[in-house]
């Protein structure tokens, strides 16, 4: 499968998406990773070649408008993280990502800056158009399963919750578990991960799982059935 990270300008997606990919490599369910970073800003690859070591999957630059035609979504357990950049100036990497993913995250945090630029931006369009325009251009012909994640949020503060009932009340799923503000994150870029399946990424992997959205084993076995 493939799952495209996205947001409409900086949002946390890079620091969620190596992180929830070391999450998905530390899972029981062993997934294999393969990275794509389609952001020209290259901090999802430079990040694996830093921590070189470390990351125990490739990042494959791919920055393209062809995105759809150049990269065939993995089989099985093999999981393609998808780093996307900004969807408001690279609006064409990010629909030709979107033609092929099997899962949308949407990366925001509990505010009304990003909430506006998702929902009511001034000076793009806002991202639930940009998922249904995808829909004809996919083999589906609907919109990708697309889920929100909320990032650097305050324990106890009632942004998270406000901003899960406004992103609700816009069509969009939005994860139960969301990601804290935190130094360990924050000042991660271009260092090892370690423990990831510790983190609320791992209880990130887990709700994904009960709720379906990654492959297990016994699907698989259905399925060769
Ligand atoms: N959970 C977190 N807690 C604290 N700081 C965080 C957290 N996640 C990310 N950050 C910080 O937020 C900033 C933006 O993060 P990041 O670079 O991952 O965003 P991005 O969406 O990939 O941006 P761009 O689209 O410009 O590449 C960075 O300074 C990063 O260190
Ligand atoms: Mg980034």
């Amino acid at each position: 499968m493939l799952i495209a990270n996205v947001s409409p300008r900086t949002m946390a997606k890079t620091t969620d998406t190596a992180w929830l990919s070391h999450a998905l490599e530390e899972d029981e369910e062993q997934y294999d990773v393969l990275g794509y970073d389609a952001d020209h800003s290259k901090q999802f690859h430079n990040w694996s070649k830093k921590a070189k070591g470390d990351f125990r999957f490739p990042v494959h630059l791919q920055a393209s408008a062809q995105f759809h035609k150049e990269v065939v979504p993995p089989a099985g357990k093999t999981i393609a993280m998808v780093d996307c950049g900004h969807s408001e100036n690279h609006p064409h990497i990010t629909d030709s990502v979107l033609r092929i993913a099997d899962l949308v995250i949407l990366h925001m945090s509990p505010t009304g800056a990003d909430w506006e630029r998702i929902v009511e931006p001034p000076d793009a369009t806002p991202f639930m158009d940009i998922l249904k325009r995808s829909a004809p251009l996919r083999a589906t012909r609907r919109m990708p399963p697309t889920w929100v994640l909320l990032n650097r949020t305050v324990a106890n503060a009632s942004s998270t919750g406000y901003y899960r009932e406004e992103m609700t009340k816009e069509g969009y799923d939005v994860f139960t578990t969301a990601i804290p503000r935190s130094e360990m994150f924050g000042q991660s870029l271009g260092f090892p991960i370690v423990d990831a399946r510790k983190t609320a990424f791992g209880s990130l992997v887990t709700e994904m799982k009960k709720r379906g959205l990654l492959p297990v084993e016994e699907r698989e076995e259905q399925a060769e059935q």
